[in-house]
């Protein structure tokens, strides 16, 4: 097939007796023919088949409306239309794949229809424009996408939800720049991730609106001099509006960038939470055990069980702030309106989609069911450090003492004890009321983790009561969303 390109001429004969011809649908203005290697690095149908399904919708929209508004008759919509789910169902069971001849998803979908359909097909490109089409595709394409990740969000929400459930008591080391700092619900812990993975729900929803408006209609560039609606077009395609302005929707990508925007922040999030995992799953933290399901060996060192599942979210994080900045870089020195750059934009979007959606899904798997938290060494963990050295300032602020000199006070205090190689709970009531007089013996009850994490019972903060609150807000947010 990819012979054909290099033996047609300007009369539509082929030098070559060819069996079938597959000329471009632009290839009676040019008279030598395209060279093999420039027609595949032109060619974008190794990846816009991705395309095909909205393709196929959007062009069975774009006949009704020329139907609709007597541009083509209702009989010769019906039939390409018909033509149309054809090719669809012949996709679907393997039976169409276009190859690189047919140059794009567009191209090749309007040939197979007239292959199919005869002279008709050849009506439905009437008062439209490759460049509004394939803006409407990766419009359809992006929606339906987008609700998919919100669906995986939605589930991934969940599943952090499920599990902080479970560990409302169980406490863990609290840091700050890596440095043990207080001591922390692990529920609450778990519901920071539910808190962005949130604003990611929200964002994309925010996006969606952006991503659905439709350019069909607009044509190559300044709209059409046939009489079409494009609101007709527009409903039937579920679109929310139409672009106002033909140059900028042929060339807006946009709502492209904005998505990809969000798909970083998703990888961002969950990149954070796959740094800790590693780090817990170590030697050194001893938090979490990895089961066999979620975790690979070495081939070389035969103790080890590795945590391949975050580090590759980690690593593929890379790939979407990538795509982000090729888009970003792609469009920045564009002129209006559409150039064949923009055919770059769909490599980043594709891979930007699979790649969150993959991420989300593997995650998911990970703490749903790929480890558990060692409770026990948690809990320990917590009464091992001066992680509640604030609660003993907390105490003396409590008592009257300025909470400046308090946290002097205590700061002697975890000096001497570092001193003797002891821990705040192994001070002697003589020993606490030598360093300043309002100690009491109530003072261990005060430091002890339990306390120290229910104590932090401001709005938002890690106190067993507020996490409660916070995990029945996280099941009504989930409720609520699925209604
Ligand atoms: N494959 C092309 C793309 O992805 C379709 C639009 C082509 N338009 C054109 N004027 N050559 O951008």
């Amino acid at each position: 097939m990819q012979l054909l390109f290099i033996f047609h001429t300007i009369d539509g004969t082929f030098t070559l007796a060819a069996s079938t011809s597959n000329p471009q649908p632009w290839s009676q203005r040019f008279e030598g023919a395209l060279h093999p290697a420039i027609a595949t690095f032109n060619a974008s149908i190794s990846f816009d088949i991705a395309l095909i399904e909205y393709d196929i919708t959007g062009s069975q929209a774009h006949a009704q409306m020329l139907a609709q508004t007597g541009i083509i008759s209702e009989t010769e919509a019906e039939q390409i239309t018909t033509g149309l789910e054809q090719i669809r169902q012949d996709y679907r069971q393997g039976n169409f794949q276009p190859g690189v001849d047919a140059e794009d998803v567009h191209f090749a979908v309007e040939r197979r229809l007239t292959e199919l359909i005869g002279d008709t097909g050849k009506k439905l490109h009437t008062a439209r424009s490759r460049n509004d089409q394939v803006g409407t595709d990766i419009r359809l394409y992006l929606r339906d996408q987008i609700q998919q990740i919100q669906g995986l969000l939605h589930q991934w929400q969940t599943t952090l939800v499920e599990l902080a459930s479970k560990h409302v008591e169980t406490m863990i080391p609290g840091y700050t720049h890596l440095q043990r700092a207080q001591p922390l619900s692990l529920a609450h812990h778990l519901l920071a991730y539910f808190e962005m993975a949130q604003r990611d729900q929200q964002r994309l929803s925010e996006i969606c609106d952006r991503v659905n408006v439709s350019p069909l209609g607009l044509g190559a560039l300044a709209g059409t001099p046939f009489p079409i609606d494009r609101q007709f077009t527009a409903d039937q395609l579920g679109f929310g509006g139409l672009y106002a302005n033909s140059l900028d929707g042929v060339s807006d990508r946009d709502f492209a960038i904005e998505f990809l925007c969000a798909a970083s922040l998703i990888m961002v999030h969950l990149s954070r939470l796959a740094e800790e995992v590693i780090f817990w799953a170590s030697e050194e933290f001893k938090f979490i055990t990895l089961k066999d399901s979620c975790a690979t060996g070495s081939s070389i060192m035969p103790q080890k069980k590795n945590p391949d599942v975050p580090e590759l979210v980690r690593g593929k994080t890379g790939r979407v702030f990538g795509h982000l900045q090729g888009l970003l870089v792609l469009m920045k020195g564009l002129p209006l309106a559409y150039n064949k750059d923009l055919q770059e934009d769909k490599e980043a979007i594709f891979d930007g989609v699979n790649t969150v959606k993959a991420c989300l899904e593997a995650m998911n798997i990970l703490m749903s069911e790929g480890l558990e938290f060692r409770t026990a060494r948690l809990n320990t963990a917590v009464t091992e450090d001066f992680s509640n050295a604030t609660d003993v300032a907390d105490y003396l602020a409590a008592k009257g003492v300025p909470f400046r000199e308090a946290y002097n006070i205590v700061g002697q205090v975890v000096k001497v004890c570092l001193a003797d190689g002891k821990l705040l709970k192994d001070l002697t009531l003589v020993e606490w009321q030598e360093l300043h007089p309002q100690f009491s013996d109530d003072i261990w009850d005060a430091i002890a983790p339990q306390q120290v994490v229910a104590a932090r019972n401001s709005i938002g903060g890690t106190g067993f009561d507020q996490v409660r609150k916070a995990l029945a807000r996280a099941t009504s947010i989930l409720s609520s969303d699925n209604a």
